[in-house]
């Protein structure tokens, strides 16, 4: 069997004097989709940080197709393929939807253009000369993914996309990333919907306190719901003037 697309082996990461993750393990296999679960402040933002470089591995390696990437910068290892929504968007607010897209785009790298975005999110389309600040929430999310495509990554990393947004948007975002799926393309997403993980997902990962918890197939947390809901924050109702 080829190597995952990525792995952490037995990581330890944190913040200054902070210690958060305590040997993690945990991979993603080409065109596999992964849950990444656990309550608040358990490690998972830190989890991705760390699979992106952004925070250094203390122990332990990282490995992107069988490589040690351990010591490698986060453009390095973006370079790799890894593509990241983050937590909270951070999108251009002072650039229009268009000019978002385009200054994350790495041409001739895969198959991800504007049009490609456009036909994924039509809304981002007719919302095209609008400026980041000028979008709902939910539109904002949706370039935030958009862009994550534009590099063309073989890894999607979603951080909390459907967070705060209305019923009808989070569901327009559940059809793309099922669209992505069934494109053959890897997906890990950390989310608060149950129902929506096990319908999409292959595998989930549960973590509790910086540790790897338990990790399985669908079909193994299925059969054990209550130790998938111990281990979600339960989605707060969204906001009433979220239209999306
Ligand atoms: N920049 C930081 N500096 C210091 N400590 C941090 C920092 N970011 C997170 N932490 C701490 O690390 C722990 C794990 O946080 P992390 O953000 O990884 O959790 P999470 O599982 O993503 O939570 P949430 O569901 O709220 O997003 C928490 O105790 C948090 O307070
Ligand atoms: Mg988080």
């Amino acid at each position: 069997m080829s190597a995952p697309l990525f792995s952490l082996d037995a990581v330890d990461a944190g913040y200054e004097r902070a210690q958060v993750l305590f040997g993690v393990s945990m991979a993603v296999a080409e065109g596999e989709v992964v849950a990444l679960m656990g309550r608040n402040g358990m490690g998972k933002t830190t989890t991705i940080n760390t699979l992106f470089g952004l925070i250094p591995c203390r122990a332990g390696r990282r490995l992107i197709d069988g490589r040690d990437m351990t010591d490698a910068s986060p453009h390095a290892i973006a370079r790799r393929g890894l593509g990241l929504v983050p937590e909270g968007r951070q999108i251009f607010p002072r650039l229009d939807v268009r000019e978002n897209l385009i200054a994350t785009a790495r041409s001739g790298a895969g198959p991800w253009t504007l049009a490609r975005v456009y036909a994924l999110f039509p809304r981002l389309q007719e919302r095209a000369a609008n400026m980041g600040n000028q979008l709902s929430g939910g539109e904002q999310q949706m370039l935030a993914i958009g862009r994550a495509l534009m590099t063309n990554p073989r890894l999607l990393v979603l951080d909390e996309a459907t967070e705060g947004l209305a019923p009808l948007i989070r569901a327009e975002i559940w059809a793309a990333i099922t669209h992505l799926k069934a494109e053959g393309l890897a997906i890990l997403i950390i989310d608060k919907n149950l129902d929506a993980l096990l319908n999409i997902c292959d595998r989930h990962v549960v973590m509790e306190r910086g540790h790897i918890r338990w990790q399985g197939a669908t079909a193994a947390l299925r059969a054990d719901r209550r130790l998938a809901e111990d281990h979600l924050e339960i989605a707060a109702a969204p906001p009433s003037q979220e239209r999306g």
